[in-house]
């Protein structure tokens, strides 16, 4: 039987464990089990902006991953098991962000991790958001890893500022924080030292997250360990930047990733 672990605080999804296998996902040692912090690893959820805000009190990556969820349903699905969960604009969200939504994200584990985040606007003005599922996975080590599937796409990389064209597999020497755009194709984790390939499918996803902050950022990270960053690497199902989303008034836009996990 598959295994795995949702939580109320951020709607976020911070273990899946198919039948006989390994953890697929990444959960730090050192996460601040704060309700006013995200949890650091698994799969946050951000919204409605990504990356930081210039308004006082806006968290960086949106409100979402900091607000507690309601569950609403847990049932047996096509031989998995479902937990939906929602979180709905109030009198906080709208000090931050002046409108109304409904977020649900739909989960199902099983053989695969599917993960469907629903944004419904519920009020009487249009909006425009970012979103995404910002996806830890857990590696033999960083340094090690190719990542394929974006080759050919614009990618900007927020280290020097730079946009380019990415030629073949991704692979990592230094820390990386990259945005991919316009990126439908399947996305594979390629792991020799762990013997195997993570496959990420992503549904109305139109941008990838690519992020490690290798040894000296880990260090100002108070919840990531000092050695941490060699065993993860974020491939993020995002709606970002040139990819924002707009919707009108009774509209709902849904993104999802389904995780495969096959050894090599
Ligand atoms: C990534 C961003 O998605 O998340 C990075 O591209 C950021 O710029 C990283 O540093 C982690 O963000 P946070 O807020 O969870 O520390």
């Amino acid at each position: 039987m598959s295994k795995g672990e949702v939580y109320l605080h951020g709607g976020h999804v911070t273990s899946w464990k198919p039948t006989h296998a390994e953890e697929v996902l990444f959960l730090s040692g050192h996460t601040n089990w704060n309700s006013s912090k995200a949890i650091r690893g698994g799969v946050p959820i951000c919204f409605p902006w990504f990356g930081p805000k210039d308004q006082p009190g806006a968290p960086q990556h949106g409100f979402a991953r900091i607000r507690e969820w309601q569950l609403e349903r847990i049932s047996e699905e096509g031989g998995g098991v479902l937990v939906e969960v929602s979180d709905r604009s109030d009198e906080q969200s709208r000090q931050l962000w002046p409108f109304d939504y409904v977020l649900t994200h739909r989960v199902i584990f099983g053989e695969t991790l599917k993960m469907e985040l629903v944004v419904r606007n519920t009020g009487t003005k249009p909006f425009v958001f970012e979103e995404a599922q910002h996806s830890y996975f857990q590696v033999g080590k960083v340094q090690e890893i190719a990542i394929d599937g974006l080759s050919n796409r614009y990618v900007l990389n927020k280290i020097d500022g730079k946009t380019r064209k990415q030629h073949g597999k991704i692979t990592f020497q230094a820390e990386t924080d990259l945005v991919y755009f316009d990126t439908a194709d399947n996305i594979a984790i390629i792991d020799l030292l762990l013997k195997r390939r993570i496959t990420i499918s992503k549904t109305n996803s139109k941008s990838t997250v690519i992020w490690n902050p290798w040894s000296e950022k880990a260090r100002a990270l108070s919840d990531l360990g000092d050695d941490e960053w060699q065993t993860m690497v974020c491939v993020e199902t995002c709606n970002i930047r040139n990819n924002v989303v707009r919707l009108a008034p009774g509209e709902s836009h849904m993104m999802g990733t389904e995780i495969t996990v096959a050894s090599i």
